[in-house]
């Protein structure tokens, strides 16, 4: 069974309680629900992990080495600035797939870059919850 690393980056614990209008009104712990379900209907084993704070993502991503099969990040925030979470996927070398609640292209400037897009084998934006769904199936489809 492919095990599957989640990361959220920052302020997505407030998820139901953010911009709602961007975000949608559903919480954290619905994500996490729902991902669950998903990943279960296709045989995944998942293991969850956010944290608002950039070095605790780098070292979860290393700590992925040799543990994880796959990894679906939103690193929030950090998408638009962290070299360094960059370098952390590079090092492990997994498969992973970009994910953003809201279509970052058609917000602010500033949003359209990202520097995990870099290495991901994928980037899913504007989707929603069912951007989460959608990099599961990506990633059970892989060899
Ligand atoms: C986000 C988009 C980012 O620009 C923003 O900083 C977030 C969430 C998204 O899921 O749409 O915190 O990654």
């Amino acid at each position: 069974m492919k095990r599957i690393l989640i990361i959220n980056g920052p302020n997505l614990n407030m998820l139901g309680i953010r911009e709602p209008g961007i975000y949608g009104t559903r919480d954290y712990p619905s994500l996490l629900e729902f991902i669950r379900k998903k990943a279960a209907t296709l045989g995944l084993e998942t293991e969850f992990f956010q944290s608002n704070h950039e070095g605790a993502i780098v070292d979860r991503i290393q700590q992925a080495y040799g543990k994880s099969d796959g990894i679906i990040i939103n690193p929030a925030a950090y998408t638009h600035t962290s070299v360094a979470i960059l370098d952390a996927l590079k090092a492990v070398g997994l498969p992973t797939v970009e994910v953003h609640l809201s279509d970052v292209d058609s917000r602010e400037e500033f949003r359209r870059i990202s520097y995990v897009s870099l290495y991901a084998l994928k980037t899913i934006k504007g989707k929603g919850f069912d951007g989460y769904a959608e990099a599961l199936e990506f990633l059970s489809e892989l060899p």
